[in-house]
């Protein structure tokens, strides 16, 4: 080639690289050096150019881009090749931007490769590629396979920790919820535990005065029978041995109440058996009232009961059984002595009622008070496990969710009615079998 020629060449490679980095911003010299039908490729991932046109806006978005950065460009010519026929140059380089940003330079690598058509005496831009190095980060790694896999690896292993860590959150979920159910059981528990003992000590004092009782009367036998009158001394006998009857009787009374209670505490793995419900009902209706007055002594409240007594014995597992009608109970007991806190009437009387009855082959057992009700954006929740309006450390949230699914397992049904600031009930529906 010859020197003008090639002068030309190095010339316009130069013009062009410059008006490539914003350094030369003129319409003429563009229109001199570049083919209108260009075509090329930015160093974005979108940055297609098919035209002169798209290879001004792609300047614009440069150098919007670059507005506030002070950029200097280096260009490193690498190689060429000139084709035989002199008439195409192909010139790979490579461009190093240093830009200033936040106090800081940052170089940026850019490889540019460059097509020209000599024609009339004048080199033309044709085509032009620019791309990113620093994205490539394997120096071998052709496709970026080695790059896909490690990333991939990574991923596997990022998987596999964070389903680990579910699974610990889930176990520790699970031992939590585990931990609650478990503390209303306790909560139903200990209020059992205080009605039982209240019931325990009633038998407790019958005993307790027939046999001081009766240590009175065995010391008066004595003295009828030094003074010889056996007439005094059989009637002295036979009141003693009413009186070992009486004790006899309530002690086995309280032997009753004991088994009670452990059949209570018993983990429920219990069968259907026929059961009184009106005689399951009325325990546990006093076994949670006197639970509530062991905890607090100022409560107190109306029990109304009405037992259909044609109900007979029904099939269900007394101890569960139990367990809900003992929170419904004691739900209702709440509710009453909230109202009675908040309440401004003084003719308020807190009740609770308790009925049973045989309804077109259905059992039903009905728990009512005249409670606050349940606020109706409460109402779907209130058989959600873990749904409580009360303080921590008075509820659970677990009593209706529970008693929902006894009722369900028994093939029952278990409803609500209420209505604010006057009235909530509970019905038990269930069908013998
Ligand atoms: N008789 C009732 N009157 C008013 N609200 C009630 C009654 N029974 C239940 N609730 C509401 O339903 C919620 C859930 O009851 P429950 O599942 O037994 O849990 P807890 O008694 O531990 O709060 C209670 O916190 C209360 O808001
Ligand atoms: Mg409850």
């Amino acid at each position: 080639m010859n020197a003008s020629k090639e002068k030309l060449l190095n010339d316009t490679y130069k013009t062009f690289m410059d008006v490539a980095s914003n350094v030369i911003d003129s319409d003429e010299i563009i229109d001199e050096i570049i083919d209108k039908n260009v075509i090329g490729f930015g160093t974005t991932i979108d940055e297609k150019i098919f035209s002169l046109a798209d290879f001004r806006k792609m300047l614009l978005a440069q150098k919007e881009q670059s507005k506030d950065l002070q950029m200097h460009f280096k260009v490193i010519p690498l190689k060429r090749l000139i084709t035989a026929k002199e008439n195409v140059a192909v010139i790979i380089g490579e461009v190093i931007i240093s830009a200033k940003m936040e106090n800081e330079t940052v170089d940026i690598y850019l490889r540019f490769s460059t097509v020209l058509e000599y024609r009339q005496e004048k080199w033309i831009i044709i085509h032009f590629h620019a791309s990113k190095p620093e994205n490539v980060e394997s120096e071998k790694d052709t496709f970026g396979i080695d790059d896909w896999k490690q990333k991939n690896e990574e991923l596997e292993r990022k998987v596999a920790e964070k389903t680990s860590e579910l699974r610990q959150s889930l176990e520790n979920l699970k031992a939590t919820q585990a931990q609650l159910i478990q503390s209303e059981k306790m909560a139903s528990l200990g209020e059992l535990t205080a009605g039982i003992a209240h019931e325990i000590q009633n038998p407790l004092n019958f005993v307790n005065n027939f046999s001081e009782l009766n240590q009175e009367l065995v010391d008066e036998l004595d003295e009828e029978l030094n003074k010889g009158d056996i007439e005094e001394a059989k009637a002295i006998a036979k009141d003693i041995k009413d009186n070992e009857s009486k004790i006899n009787h309530h002690g086995k009374r309280a032997d009753a109440i004991v088994k009670g209670m452990l059949q209570h505490s018993r983990k429920s793995t219990a069968e259907k058996e026929p059961t009184d419900i009106n005689k399951l009902t009325d325990e546990y209706l006093r076994l949670a009232y006197h639970g509530l007055r062991a905890k607090d002594k100022s409560f107190n409240a109306t029990l109304e009961t009405d037992f259909d007594e044609s109900i007979g014995k029904v099939h269900v597992i007394p101890q569960d059984m139990g367990r809900v009608i003992l929170n419904l109970i004691t739900n209702a007991f709440y509710a009453c002595n909230e109202k009675k806190k908040e309440t401004k009437d003084s003719n308020y009387k807190p009740t609770v009622s308790v009925s049973t009855k045989k309804e077109k082959g259905n059992i039903v057992i009905s728990v009512k008070d005249n409670g606050n009700g349940v606020p109706k954006d409460a109402l779907d929740k209130i058989f959600q496990p873990f749904f409580t309006t009360k303080p921590t450390g008075e509820g659970t949230g677990l009593g209706l969710s529970m008693s929902y699914d006894i009722v369900k397992a028994h093939g029952g049904e278990l409803l609500v009615a209420t209505e604010e600031g006057k009235y909530t009930e509970f019905k038990i529906i269930i069908t013998d079998s």
